[in-house]
């Protein structure tokens, strides 16, 4: 079984899909720190994210295997993540190894922006979630609060409507939702309300599919 979940910044899908994996004892790969490594090696490496020579073969030797993600969750990085991830090669390079992932046995939760849509088109259940900016702003805030991190709501808000517009307008997969995916909105839903949801969303479809 293959789970796609895909959505803006900060709505909520990488919660939803580590539960769900959890829940249903499916690998879980959340794609945005295989962008965000890189992005973190190209900085490292004294490189500019817009790089695209420099940023595609850091990409090509990247070893998903090796990562810290405390290390990979700061502004600095996320705003270089959307940078990097707007190169159409450096997602290229990247597309084997989730792809290989999304076939190991019993089957995987994806999170990310393409995974419906490019990633693995043909996925059993495909979620879209989104929740409107202020609530994502609120709840990155809370999240980098709790790592100790200063955020100002204002400023986190601004980032995550330029990182969403720069998602959306890019011309190699951008943030898209398939047209068979289902639509969760978690504006008003809290972390288990949202994760009952995605699981009532998952079992309609499995059921559909069982009738048919
Ligand atoms: O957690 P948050 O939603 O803030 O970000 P993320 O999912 O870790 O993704 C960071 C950045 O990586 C995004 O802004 C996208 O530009 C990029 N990304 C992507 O292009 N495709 C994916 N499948 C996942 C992330």
């Amino acid at each position: 079984m293959i789970i796609a979940i895909d959505g803006p910044a900060a709505s909520g899908k990488g919660t939803i899909a580590r539960q769900i994996a959890s829940v249903y004892g499916l690998h879980h790969l959340d794609t945005g720190l295989l962008y965000r490594a890189v992005a973190k090696a190209v900085l490292d490496a004294g490189y500019q994210p817009e790089d695209a020579g420099h940023a595609t073969e850091i990409a090509a030797k990247l070893d998903p295997n090796k990562f810290e993600e405390s290390a990979l969750k700061s502004q600095t990085i996320t705003d270089a993540a959307s940078r990097v991830a707007a190169i159409p090669q450096v997602r290229q390079a990247l597309i084997n190894y989730q792809r290989a992932f999304a076939l190991r046995p019993p089957g995987a939760v994806i999170d990310g922006r393409d995974i419906g849509t490019v990633i693995a088109p043909g996925a059993d259940v495909k979620l879209f979630v989104i929740a409107s900016p202020e609530v994502r702003a609120a709840r990155r805030v809370a999240e980098l609060r709790g790592r100790g991190e200063s955020a100002d709501e204002h400023e986190v808000l601004v980032d995550l409507l330029r990182r969403d517009e720069r998602d959306s307008r890019r011309t190699v997969a951008p943030l898209k939702a398939a047209p068979d995916a289902h639509l969760l909105d978690t504006t008003h839903l809290g972390i288990d309300a949202a994760f009952r949801a995605a699981v009532e969303i998952i079992e309609a479809v499995r059921a559909g599919r069982k009738r048919r």
